[in-house]
């Protein structure tokens, strides 16, 4: 077994990993509600909200997988990718870190209905991309839950921070068509 695989390295790694996979999850989510808000002033045009919200899923998937392969190759605990892909099979930590494999098969499951989006139709698409809604909370207890660094005032700050984006960007959404279908009636 070399040091790599059990030494300390991977456990930073797999934490900052799992930090930036909830920050980029968060602004993605945020960008997504301001979209479907039809958010968009003149520096910000809905291109850039739509484009933004795509790419930085994307690239919430991209450390996620980073997340998820430095967690399977640290041979601390034995988690293996059955545990990060099925949600609540790991003994380790089984509902927190059930938690993130749930989260993680939704992101998936957004990003692959996304892609395929013009086979799936826009009413089939836009029903599961209401999973959205899910994902976040539960990514957000997995992270509170599992992570060495939960009690610390910066990790407590941060998820304060991604909660104050996500429902600042709900608000303005409920803000911006509750009067018009009120109008619409
Ligand atoms: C959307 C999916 C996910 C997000 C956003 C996420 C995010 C996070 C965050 C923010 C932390 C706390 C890090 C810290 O305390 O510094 C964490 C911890 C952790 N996550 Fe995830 N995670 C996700 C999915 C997964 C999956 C599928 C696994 C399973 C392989 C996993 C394994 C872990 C482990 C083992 C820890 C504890 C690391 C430690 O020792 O502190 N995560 N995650």
């Amino acid at each position: 077994m070399s040091s790599f695989s059990h030494g300390p390295f991977l456990w930073y790694a797999t934490r900052a990993a799992g930090l930036v996979t909830l920050v980029l999850l968060t602004a993605s989510m945020a960008l997504g509600i301001l979209n479907a808000g039809r958010f968009r002033t003149r520096r910000w045009p809905r291109f850039l909200v739509q484009g933004l919200h795509r790419n930085l899923s994307l690239l919430a998937l991209a450390f996620l997988a980073l997340h998820i392969g430095t967690t399977v190759i640290d041979t601390y605990v034995s988690i293996g990718l059955p545990d990060a892909l099925i949600p609540f099979l790991s003994p380790y930590k089984r509902f927190w870190l059930g938690l993130g494999a749930l989260a993680s098969d939704l992101m998936i499951v957004l990003a692959v209905t996304s892609v395929t989006r013009l086979h799936l139709g826009h009413r089939a698409w836009r029903l599961i991309h209401w999973a959205g809604y899910l994902c976040w909370p539960v990514a957000v207890m997995h992270g509170l839950g599992t992570g060495t660094d939960h009690g610390r005032a910066w990790m407590v700050g941060l998820t304060l921070g991604c909660v104050a984006a996500v429902a600042g960007a709900a608000a303005y959404r409920a803000a911006r068509l509750l009067p018009a279908r009120r109008l619409a009636r």
